[in-house]
């Protein structure tokens, strides 16, 4: 049967944590698969941010949103272009997941990718967005050009949070190196 791709699982783990009428986020909107299915997931009493700095994937998620065919099943969702690393801007703490998906559009300008230093910035914010219980997904392209660089930050920086604070998993083909992965990480309630 095969396993599940790395944005399958991603959209899994998020589906088995996200609660309705909560608030999300997707961190890099792009075509807008991951905005619909969390926009599902919250339901109509719930609220997506979704981020990207291209208008033109901001327009496709859009589009896509509302060639839904049942409207009334989705959350709010608000589309915001600027870049995830201000996303503590527009969301207070709560938030039930957050999911990035790095790289660059698919079908755009292949020169506008996700760079380490604001996506470590995002990491670090989404982490203190987070509630307890709550999860952030992250899928990693070692294989484009910069991407193993990025890869490798988000994954030390994984490696280091405090197991108080939070879980980390790596979802990942060893003898597939340069294939895309999944790292998550769910957020832990606070000892008393
Ligand atoms: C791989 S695509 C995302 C695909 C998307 N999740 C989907 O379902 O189609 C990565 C997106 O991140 C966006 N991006 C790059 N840097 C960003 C930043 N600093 N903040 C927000 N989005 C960014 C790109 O413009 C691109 O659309």
């Amino acid at each position: 049967m095969g396993f599940y791709s790395v944005l399958t699982m991603a959209q899994r783990w998020v589906a088995e944590r996200v609660e309705l009428g909560e608030t999300v986020i997707d961190a890099t909107a792009g075509g807008g698969v991951d905005t619909l299915q969390l926009a599902l997931l919250v339901g109509p009493k719930g609220k997506v941010l979704a981020f990207d700095i291209q208008q033109e994937a901001l327009n496709k998620t859009a589009h896509r949103l509302h060639s839904y065919e049942e409207q009334d099943k989705l959350g709010k969702v608000e589309l915001i272009k600027d870049s995830h690393d201000n996303m503590s801007q527009y969301a207070a703490h709560g938030v039930g997941a957050i999911m990035f998906n790095l790289g660059y559009f698919p079908g755009g300008d292949q020169q506008i990718i996700t760079e380490p230093d604001s996506t470590l910035r995002a990491l670090e914010q989404s982490l203190l967005l987070l509630r307890p219980g709550g999860i952030l997904t992250c899928v990693l392209y070692p294989g484009h050009p910069g991407g193993d660089i990025e890869a490798e930050a988000v994954e030390r920086w994984a490696a280091a949070l405090p197991h108080e604070q939070a879980n980390c998993v790596l979802y990942r083909q060893p003898q597939r190196p340069a294939a895309p992965y999944l790292v998550a990480v769910e957020r832990k309630a606070p000892r008393s």
